[in-house]
């Protein structure tokens, strides 16, 4: 039977709504949350996902600051700026879109953000207390693929998930994520690369199979169960002629092929990315709170 197709729009959408009217009520108490994004070169994917993030912040009513700055910026440069936006009262989230460019030691410009301001969740102090299972900002991508699958009424509990890529943006967190005991998580989880042998052997037990490996067609439907949840954060651009830009946009996993199998799937476009960005909004209206004295 044909899969349920999780909309990813529309539960970001709904978010989004849901958080516009919490900024709003922020704003009547004199608190406008604000997000600082900085770009670092003109990778097109980059230019892309901070426009977006521009534009959901004008959307939702939070202050956002975009800069942009040249492929060649200096280390000095770009230390200071963030100093900069750690001590600027109307900036209470502060995002440096990765990737860097090659000559810039990322490790060394992450940890410069402010712990406190780290809506990005990729600071080593998020990271540890996130493994921990302490209260922080969590990434936002895995925190997005989890509350897809919890909105589409997937039991994440006790679920056999495993997941394909073991990134510091999306797998390892994710993997941290799903196995803490709370209710993003509880789950028994695989984590494949890779050097893993007999890929297949391992995605065909999953009830839920998370695929980020940055490979278009990773994923085929003999190696997806009967009935899984299927999440695709691959976002890879292959050529066509026939549209405007001369590309589209597809995930790691073959679509057509696996939403024949699958019991749920998510679209790319429309299924994680719209999640993402929206997990950043949240997070930063949860600094914004913070430092107001609103959250504990
Ligand atoms: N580039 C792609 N995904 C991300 C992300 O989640 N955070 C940052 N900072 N850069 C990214």
């Amino acid at each position: 039977m044909a899969a349920v197709i999780i909309d990813g729009k529309q539960i970001a959408a709904q978010m989004r709504s849901e958080l516009k009217a919490e900024v709003e009520k922020l704003k009547q108490k004199g608190i406008v949350p604000g997000l600082a994004v900085i770009l670092a070169g003109n990778d097109p994917a980059s230019v892309s996902y901070v426009t977006g993030k521009h534009k959901a912040c004008q959307e939702t009513g939070i202050y956002s600051d975009d800069t942009r700055l040249p492929a060649d910026t200096g280390r000095e440069k770009l230390l200071r700026l963030i100093e900069k936006f750690n001590n600027d009262k109307r900036i209470h989230g502060i995002l440096v879109q990765l990737p860097l460019p090659p000559y810039l030691k990322e490790q060394e410009i992450l940890f410069t953000i402010r712990p406190d301001k780290d809506v990005d969740g990729i600071h080593p102090v998020s990271v540890g207390k996130m493994v921990a299972g302490e209260d922080t900002f969590l990434p936002c991508t895995p925190h997005g693929v989890i509350e897809l699958l919890l909105r589409s009424g997937v039991k994440i509990d006790g679920a056999d998930v495993v997941i394909v890529g073991r990134s510091n943006i999306v797998g390892k967190p994710l993997a941290n994520m799903l196995i803490q005991k709370s209710k993003l998580g509880n789950a028994t989880v695989t984590v494949c690369h890779t050097h893993t042998k007999d890929l297949a052997k391992h995605t065909r037990r999953a009830d839920i199979l998370i695929v980020a490996a940055g490979r278009a067609k990773t994923i085929t439907a003999d190696m997806v169960k009967d009935g899984a949840a299927v999440i695709d954060v691959g976002v890879n651009r292959i050529e066509d002629k026939t549209k405007k830009a001369g590309f589209r946009l597809v995930g790691d996993v073959d679509f057509e092929q696996v939403k024949e199998k699958a019991g749920l799937i998510t679209p790319v476009p429309g299924g994680v990315g719209p999640m993402t960005i929206t997990m950043l909004l949240c997070n930063t209206v949860k600094a914004a709170k913070r430092s107001a004295g609103l959250l504990a």
